[in-house]
């Protein structure tokens, strides 16, 4: 099956930007190992990432029509803003998993909030770069062989 990797603003500075809290892998990295790791289970992964919030939006709508049977999604700042992108995982009706590096819930209070985990699969939060490695893992359980 095809999974879609979509990455939020500023994840494209991963590596570089608070490596203290993102880690030091770079975005590249992490979607090269996804890329590995799924064809091994017999899928196709392929990633996106961009700044601006209706690209992000234009990309979920083009899953629909791309065969996209799950998406791994890191909205980045926007999943404490962003009811746009939320309808737009709604309406294409297409299962998703949270993704942060981060521990959301161990930092500032306004980051508790997501637009996106109540209609979720679910989220995994905390483990830095293995946070995506993990939800690929929950991705591929979920397609199972009849998603190859
Ligand atoms: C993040 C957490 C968000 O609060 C933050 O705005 C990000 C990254 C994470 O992966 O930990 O940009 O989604």
């Amino acid at each position: 099956a095809a999974i879609l990797v979509l990455h939020g603003p500023n994840l494209n500075l991963l590596g570089t930007r608070e490596p203290e809290v993102y880690g030091r892998a770079t975005l590249a990295e992490i979607d090269a190992a996804l890329v590995r790791r799924a064809e091994a289970a017999g899928h196709r992964l392929q990633s996106f990432q961009s700044n601006a919030e209706h690209a992000l939006i234009e990309r979920v709508h083009a899953a629909r029509g791309d065969g996209t049977a799950f998406i791994l999604l890191n909205p980045g700042g926007y999943t404490h803003t962003s009811v746009a992108l939320r309808d737009a995982l709604l309406a294409v009706a297409i299962p998703f998993v949270e993704v942060h590096l981060s521990n959301v819930h161990a930092r500032e209070p306004f980051r508790r909030h997501s637009y996106f985990s109540d209609v979720a699969v679910g989220v995994i939060a905390g483990f830095g770069a293995d946070s995506y490695r993990l939800a690929l893992e929950a991705a591929l359980a979920r397609l199972g062989a009849a998603g190859r």
